[in-house]
């Protein structure tokens, strides 16, 4: 069985394939949450790009979810106004933590970012405490890298 970063290089090499900087940025990121559901099987996995001021629902995986957040707001707000990846380990003890779906327990949000600005957020919700560490920052940054 692989570990974690074993699993990570073989989803990372995968998606160098089947990501193409050519397309449409939204069509590959339908891909990316398509792979890393059905590979990592978290219980929600997904992207919100930046329009305007907000963060808005773009193409996921799992059940409905918010579509908008606004500038700092949650995790995702805070990813995007920090530009770091945030590792929520328990989202109940997260102050502004937006609760789209109750069996979120966990979360992680790695920002998007080219030309120094973000474009959009990767988001991935647990069911399980604790399920992010910097084994998935790291990999799911060199991901997001690929877009
Ligand atoms: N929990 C996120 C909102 C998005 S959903 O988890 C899909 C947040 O606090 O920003």
């Amino acid at each position: 069985m692989l570990n974690k970063t074993e699993r990570y290089k073989s989803i990372l090499t995968g998606l160098e394939s089947l990501v193409d900087p050519k397309v449409d940025t939204v069509a590959n990121m339908a891909n990316v949450s398509a792979v890393l559901h059905n590979e990592l099987k978290h219980h929600w996995t997904g992207f919100y790009r930046v329009v305007e001021d907000k963060l808005i629902l773009g193409p996921f995986q799992g059940p409905v979810a918010c579509t908008q957040i606004a500038y700092g707001k949650g995790v995702c707000g805070k990813a995007w106004d920090t530009k770091k990846t945030q590792v929520v380990a328990d989202v109940h003890q997260f102050s502004s933590h937006i609760a789209c779906s109750p069996a979120s327990n966990s979360e992680i949000v790695i920002p998007c970012i080219k030309n120094n600005k973000v474009y959009a957020v990767l988001d991935i919700d647990s069911t399980k405490f604790d399920s992010f560490d910097e084994t998935d920052a790291k990999y799911l940054s060199l991901i997001v890298d690929l877009l």
